[in-house]
């Protein structure tokens, strides 16, 4: 009997997504998103020169990859559709060989007995719609709903759980602010108005699924970061409020009660930061909330009151609210730089519980990055990822605390199946549950953490 067990209909699996797995970036009648054609313009931002068209060949040897996730205990698997291969100017004609290839990773799901988990949009913005100002521009909220309900026309019967989008702070962040993704910009306000668009768009696609009368579930998957302030000193406790507002509760508000927190208008309205938005975009909001939230979680945010003064031109950041506090004596994951703290995953569990409503939930990403990972490869070649099962295990025991309290957490999903290429990283940090070996094909091989997972799945706890 397992020390730490789970209920039997428990979601175990993993998540990944489109541009980070399939590869065949021009193949199938694929159009280019921003990924394909930043990596073109330039190669030198991505780790080693390694641009998407090099992902882990989900495209070609995903039948393999399904039978592999069926062996490692899998009940479901969280993949994403890529807007540009399905539709590849972003609007207009679908691409039918898209098509059939997502009919056939559906049915092959399906035939092992893996439910579908179908995000549409993870950082992936179609190439001619970035040209006409991605998420700045209203009009691409349009096409993201009508790409949204051919997704649901297309494959509505084979898909009980769909989710609109992957992290939607990620491509404001990055993209807006910090100079990590495409197009590289830096300005708080166009990045508000970035964000308020994406949230928009989320709240249009679940308008459309009601419309199209799906039977299943619709929700977001959000890495809902907790903010934790380095003291109680109402100065940062104030930072960490702040930070939490513009990070977190800009997009988990809306989503969950249909409305944005006042103090975060108020804020955004006292800086000049507020987006343009239309009247019937209230309703909008608050008529097409979330069913269900997927909660992305790597690492807290500690911040401290403000201390550092900015250089007289430096650019207005969310900076100006807070400064991140590197807390002494905080467990770092020494292989990839990140903080490890486990009971981040049950505060955020126990936030949802407390004040949105219990909403159902689950871990939609949870995992371990590591550099250089084959230095942990034994004499038959398997690596022992010990580090990654101690994490998994640290934080499936919060999770289980917070289950044993009442949380409506429905599963665990860990980041990822297989080693996968990611944006400007490439394939520096290793995630997988699966090893890919660049050099030999794309051969794929177990790793103990992935022999481990399916233990798990399958006695549907583990014990110390
Ligand atoms: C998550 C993203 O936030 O972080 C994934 O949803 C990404 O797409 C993952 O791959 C890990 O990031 P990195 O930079 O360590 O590869």
């Amino acid at each position: 009997m397992s020390q730490y067990r789970f209920p039997n209909d428990f979601w175990w699996g993993s998540a990944a997504s489109a541009t980070q797995t399939e590869g065949a970036a021009a193949i199938g009648g694929k159009g280019k998103n921003i990924w394909d054609y930043w990596y073109e313009q330039e190669p030198n931002r991505f780790f080693q020169q390694i641009g998407p068209a090099k992902a882990s060949r989900f495209y070609e040897k995903y039948k393999e990859d399904i039978a592999l996730m069926k062996q490692l205990g899998h009940n479901s698997f969280r993949l994403s559709i890529s807007w540009s291969r399905l539709i590849p100017n972003g609007t207009g004609n679908v691409n039918q060989e898209a098509v059939a290839f997502y009919h056939q990773v559906l049915d092959e799901l399906h035939k092992m007995g893996i439910e579908p988990f179908v995000n549409l949009y993870h950082f992936d913005m179609p190439l001619a719609l970035q040209q006409i100002g991605g998420w700045e521009n209203r009009e691409v909220v349009d096409a993201f709903q009508a790409y949204a309900r051919a997704c649901f026309q297309l494959f509505g019967p084979k898909v009980s759980k769909w989710f609109t989008q992957n992290e939607p702070i990620v491509p404001v962040e990055a993209g807006y602010l910090y100079d990590m993704h495409y197009p590289n910009i830096i300005d708080f306000k166009r990045a508000v108005q970035v964000g308020y668009h994406s949230i928009l768009a989320s709240a249009k696609a679940i308008q459309a699924y009601k419309e199209e009368r799906q039977q299943g579930k619709i929700g977001i998957i959000l890495n809902v970061t907790p903010s934790y302030p380095r003291s109680n000193h109402p100065a940062d406790v104030k930072a960490g409020k702040i930070a939490d507002l513009l990070f977190n509760r800009s997009f988990l508000d809306v989503s969950v009660k249909g409305y944005f927190p006042e103090e975060l208008v108020l804020l955004l309205d006292e800086h000049d930061l507020l987006p343009s938005t239309r009247a019937e975009d209230e309703a909008t909001f608050s008529h097409n909330t979330i069913d269900l939230l997927g909660v992305n979680y790597y690492q807290p945010r500690r911040v401290k009151a403000k201390e550092s003064v900015p250089h007289p031109d430096a650019p207005f950041m969310p900076e100006h609210f807070f400064d991140a506090y590197e807390m002494p004596g905080r467990k770092m994951n020494p292989y990839r730089g990140w903080e490890i703290y486990e009971k981040g995953i049950y505060d955020i569990l126990m936030n949802l519980k407390n004040n949105y409503g219990n909403i159902e939930c689950f871990i939609s990403e949870n995992g371990m990055g590591v550099e250089n990972e084959d230095r942990f490869k034994d004499e038959s070649g398997v690596i022992q990822d010990d580090y990654r099962i101690t994490f998994y295990k640290d934080h499936l025991k919060w999770v289980h605390k917070a289950l044993a309290e009442g949380v409506n957490v429905k599963g665990y999903h860990v980041w990822t199946f297989m080693d996968n290429w990611s944006w400007m990283n490439a394939y520096k940090n290793r995630y997988g549950l699966v090893a890919v070996d660049l050099n030999n094909n794309a051969k794929r091989s177990i790793k103990k953490s992935g022999w481990w997972f399916r233990d798990v799945a399958t006695c549907q706890g583990f014990s110390d």
